[in-house]
């Protein structure tokens, strides 16, 4: 069973910088998560926040909760968020970081991640099916 988290802001999709991010809103996304995941055999589940606390909690309660593994993108939060660091490092999922846009394509201030290193690893500008390799990866690592 998946976790994915989408952090601040992503609640805006469809709206926010149709031009970066694409038309498709965040129940679009969510939609297609969780057909990928019946196509896959998994069982998904999403949440948003925008909220860090939020978003920790839910990291830290993950596993008790049942989940095998988690797909975050936080959003702005991944470049300067240190707890959400030690809410991943803190915890035994393994966790991959998803970016809709390619951070290291836009502003300085998105070529760094806090978060990254955490992680198994980061995917970042193939739109929506990062989430969806993402996915693939943590399925294929349970095995
Ligand atoms: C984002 C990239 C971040 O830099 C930005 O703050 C977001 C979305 C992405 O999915 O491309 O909110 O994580």
């Amino acid at each position: 069973m998946l976790l994915i988290l989408n952090g601040p802001n992503l609640n805006r999709l469809g709206l926010r910088e149709p031009g970066v991010y694409g038309s498709q809103t965040l129940e679009d996304l969510e939609r297609q998560c969780e057909a990928w995941g019946a196509e896959l055999g998994e069982a998904v589940t999403c949440r948003q926040s925008n909220y860090e606390g939020q978003l920790l909690e839910w990291i830290q309660e993950a596993q008790e909760q049942g989940f095998s593994g988690i797909v975050i993108n936080p959003g702005a939060l991944t470049h300067y968020s240190y707890a959400l660091r030690d809410a991943i490092s803190g915890q035994q999922l393994p966790v991959v970081e998803v970016h809709i846009s390619n951070v290291d394509a836009r502003e300085e201030f998105r070529h760094r991640s806090v978060t990254a290193a955490v992680c198994k690893g980061k995917i970042s500008g193939l739109g929506f099916l990062g989430y969806r390799l993402g996915m693939e990866y943590l399925i294929e690592a349970e095995a």
